[in-house]
């Protein structure tokens, strides 16, 4: 790799003049803004961070996106290691934001980060003059910080407000959904988000139980929803309830459908697209689109060329996904869940 980083020059903090994406200022110095932390002052532990590193060393020379920057550990982690990139850095959470301009501050401007969701991936990369990139990160869901800071409403462990915003400025929130939404709509977004099998008691035991204020009730009305022996097992029983709580509120599965198919058609020939998912649904999306772009499409008959025209413009990096090893496990047993999925950008003209 020889050539600059692409687009990354200049201030990193520089504003965005878009509505829906701003460019948060980080201090060089000082806690996070977001109250009080229940287990750990470490923002973020970066989840499979050998493998991240390994596939993305192997991309051409140029601009990496963090389509979710959180902590910026992945992106520290890839600034040490590939001198030749640079990265921008996406967040929809300014306090994420503000988080990684302190810890990547010493890289200067090898790194950009702007305040966005991912599926404005092409409009942020267009404003700051960027056309295609080498590589696409994408860690979904929430880090660490977000579970610790009750405030936030993300924990059933602890009592905090009904939010679960990845980004506070956006209008709907958690509190609005259980305390509005009807039977029906409930049950739809806590099979969509937490395939759950007891979507219809807990829908049922929500609706009877509103209004909920906070966290804890909320949690403790969900468990008593639960048949006891369920309760007892695949860990806490109100885990797949927030679970599709947070996803319905900050709308995370068209968020992922947007930035696969943005970011795998931003990429350089060579270029490489990793995902890691927390949830066998988002698993599903990205092992399918993969799939489906590496000539899963192809109704060809086996063992002929292939003239259907399927799509063949990626090559898939591992034979199904990755997942954290033992010692990972042990350090970080929130990785557990982690599943990495990779593939590689073919000729442009491939397919
Ligand atoms: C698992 S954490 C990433 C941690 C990061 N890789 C690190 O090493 O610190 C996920 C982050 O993605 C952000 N995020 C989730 N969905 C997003 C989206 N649609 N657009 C932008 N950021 C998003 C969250 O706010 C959170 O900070």
């Amino acid at each position: 790799m020889s050539s600059p980083p692409v687009g990354v020059k200049g201030d990193p903090y520089s504003a965005q003049s878009s509505p829906t994406r701003r460019t948060v200022t980080p201090t060089v110095s000082g806690t996070p803004a977001g109250g009080l932390l229940m287990s750990s002052d470490r923002y973020h532990e970066p989840v499979l961070a050998t493998e991240v590193i390994e596939i993305l060393s192997a991309v051409p020379s140029g601009v990496i996106v963090d389509a979710t920057v959180g902590g910026g550990g992945h992106s520290e982690l890839l600034l040490s290691a590939l001198p030749e990139v640079g990265i921008v850095g996406l967040d929809r959470d300014a306090e994420a934001i503000a988080e990684a301009g302190r810890r990547l501050a010493r890289f200067g401007d090898r790194f950009r980060l702007v305040h966005a969701p991912f599926s404005a991936i092409g409009e942020v990369l267009s404003d700051i003059g960027v056309d295609l990139v080498s590589g696409v990160l994408a860690d979904l869901g929430v880090s660490s910080r977000h579970l610790d800071d009750p405030a936030r409403g993300f924990s059933y462990r602890h009592s905090g407000p009904l939010d679960m915003r990845m980004d506070p400025t956006q209008q709907l929130s958690a509190a609005e959904i259980v305390n509005g939404a009807s039977r029906a709509e409930l049950v739809e977004i806590l099979l969509v988000g937490g395939e759950d099998r007891f979507a219809g008691r807990v829908a049922s035991a929500i609706v009877a139980g509103r209004p909920f204020v906070d966290t804890l009730s909320l949690a403790e009305a969900v468990v008593a929803a639960i048949p006891a022996p369920a309760r007892r097992k695949g860990g806490h029983p109100a885990k797949r309830t927030f679970q599709a709580l947070r996803m319905w509120v900050n709308g995370e599965l068209g968020e992922l459908r947007s930035v696969l198919r943005l970011g795998l058609d931003l990429l350089v020939p060579g270029g490489r697209m990793v995902v890691i998912s927390y949830h066998s649904g988002e698993d599903r999306l990205v092992k399918a689109e993969f799939a489906a772009r590496s000539g899963g499409a192809c109704v060809c008959p086996p063992g002929l060329p292939c003239v259907c025209g399927a799509p063949r413009d990626l090559k898939l990096l591992n034979r199904g996904a990755l997942k954290p090893g033992g010692e990972e496990l042990a350090k970080n047993p929130r990785s557990s869940a982690a599943r990495l999925r990779a593939a590689e950008r073919r000729g442009r003209d491939a397919g």
